[in-house]
Formats: structure tokens, sequence, C-alpha cells
């Protein structure tokens, strides 16, 4: 079935989805990007990734390109149209179209967007999860404004291909005080030696994630203590357990950091029951998708 791609105003074929030269996504990452997992059609945890859309533009000054209303409509058509039932769909506001000069276009153009959709191997994600993945430390490389969902993804980029050059699926960013940040594309998470859940605070310079979010009322419901504080890469080493949440891998069982299996190399209990959980409750008929 040929896909379908949306830009700019119109329904186009996905391989003639074409933007702009002067597009200042393209020419300066002048723009910010969401992705939602879709599970049965619907997009999982909708209200939080629109909240931290509005939230991004706003940081940028970039203005919404339309209502959240008229956004949920098109992102619903665009999953109807490409048939997704489990995938992913993303979508990417600009400033727009402009003669290329760094500051704002003066006046203001219209925002650029594009949103597109797939399908993923649902049963694949499961075995990689059942396996679980490796990951490897970088040095934190990135600018001070990871909080907003920018598509300048450079560092994370590099971050990631070292990664998968080094067998891992993910990279974990490490600040200057030895201390994981988060995931080239993910939030990270250790079950500590006390059997907490430990990520790090929103304070820190990471992305606030929508999935990392999703599981502090899931922890709460299941009795799980969850804290927001750092840990520092030999505590990923040796701590009981660890996985990433992302709307890409939503929950993921870590077993390796840097080479080092953690605990005996499989994926641990908590990890898999938080998947199973998270996974169970997008799935609900009545889970909330606004
Ligand atoms: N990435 N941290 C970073 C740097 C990310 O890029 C992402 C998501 C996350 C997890 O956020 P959320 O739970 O809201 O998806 C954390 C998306 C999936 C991507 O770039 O494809």
């Amino acid at each position: 079935m040929a896909r379908v791609a949306y830009v700019n105003g119109r329904f186009v074929p996905h391989a003639r989805a074409v933007i702009h030269i002067e597009d200042r996504g393209y020419q300066l990452a002048d723009g910010v990007y969401e992705v939602w997992s879709v599970f049965d059609g619907r997009l999982a945890d909708a209200a939080g990734h629109f909240r931290r859309l509005a939230r991004s533009l706003g940081e940028l000054r970039i203005a919404a390109p339309m209502s959240d209303r008229a956004l949920k409509i098109l992102l619903a058509e665009v999953v109807r149209r490409n048939r997704v039932t489990d995938g992913l769909v993303y979508l990417q506001v600009t400033r727009g179209v402009a003669s290329r000069d760094h500051a704002f276009p003066d006046p203001p153009v219209a925002p650029g967007i594009v949103i597109s959709a797939k399908n993923v191997d649902h049963a694949a994600a499961q075995a990689r999860a059942a396996k679980g993945v490796a990951v490897v430390t970088q040095p934190e490389t990135r600018w001070a404004r990871c909080d907003i969902k920018t598509v300048a993804l450079l560092p994370n980029v590099l971050a990631k291909q070292a990664a998968r050059e080094a067998g891992a699926a993910e990279a974990w960013f490490v600040d200057d005080l030895g201390l994981i940040t988060e995931g080239a594309s993910s939030n990270a998470w250790i079950v500590d030696r006390d059997g907490a859940l430990r990520t790090r605070d929103i304070q820190a310079n990471i992305l606030r994630g929508v999935t990392r979010h999703a599981l502090f009322s899931i922890a709460a419901a299941n009795g799980l203590t969850l804290e927001e504080r750092p840990f520092t890469v030999e505590e990923a080493k040796s701590a009981r357990e660890a996985f990433i949440t992302g709307a890409g891998t939503l929950v993921m069982p870590v077993v390796r950091v840097d080479g080092q299996a953690l605990g005996d190399g499989s994926p641990g209990p908590v990890a898999k029951r938080l998947r199973e959980l998270y996974i169970e409750a997008a799935r609900r008929p009545d889970a909330p998708e606004s």
C-alpha cells in the first residue's frame, strides 16, 4: 500500500513528499517535532505530546500551525490513510520558508508542517524486549536546551551511531559530573540496589519524556518507589536493572552498559512488567487519547 504524508496543507504520496530548500528546518534546524506511538490505530499519551509540542513551539516563538483540535484530526487522518494499527506518527513544525538569514523572518512567515506515519513490527519489538538491549555511554555534547524537542539532533545522531558501531541499541549521555542525563532518543532509568526506580530529574538538561511521565502513575499504582534522582555510570553498571523509555521504544529493558552485563544479563522483572503495564494501558479501549 502506498504511504501518504501530509505536507503544508496537502496529502501527498510519501515518495513525493518534499519541502522547499529554504525551509528553515532544513537549513537551520529551526523547528520542532513530536513522535506519538500508535496502538490499535489510536495515539498513545496524546495530550502529553500536545502539551510538549505547545511548549517547544512557545520556547522558540514559532507560531502553532493550527489548533490542537485541527491537528488531532489531521494526525488521525494520516494514521488512517496509512492504515497504521501499531506504529508511529511523526510531526514536524518549522519556522517556515524564508530567504536564508539566521534571525527570524520579519514579517513572520507561515510555519511549515509535515506529518508522516508508519507501522512498526510489534512482534519484532516484543522479541527485542524479551532479550533486552545494550547501551554505551557517550560524553554529553548537546546544547543547554534539551527540554525543547528540536530537530537539531546532530549530537544525538553521532551518539546513536557510536552506539550502533559498538553493537548497542542506545547511547546514554554522561554529563561533566559523571551523571547520566538521558539517551540519544529515550530517557534512561535504573532499578537501584534498594529496588527504587531512578531517572534523572527534569531540572537537569533532558527532554521531559511523555512515556517517562506516564510511568510515574503506573509505578505509583503498582507500589513501586520512584525517585527523580541522578545516577552515575558505576551505579548503572551495578544496578539491579535498567531500561529506557520513549515513544519509539516504549519501555525497553537494558541488559548491558558499556559491555558490562547487568545481573544475569537478561531483562529484569520490573522492566518487563512495566513494559507490559504500559502497553496494556495504551491498548485499553478507554485509554484517554487526550
Ligand atoms: N525521542 N529523550 C530524547 C532525547 C528523545 O529524543 C526522546 C524521544 C525521549 C523520550 O520521550 P517520549 O517518551 O516523549 O517519546 C527522551 C523520539 C521518540 C524520537 O526522537 O524519535
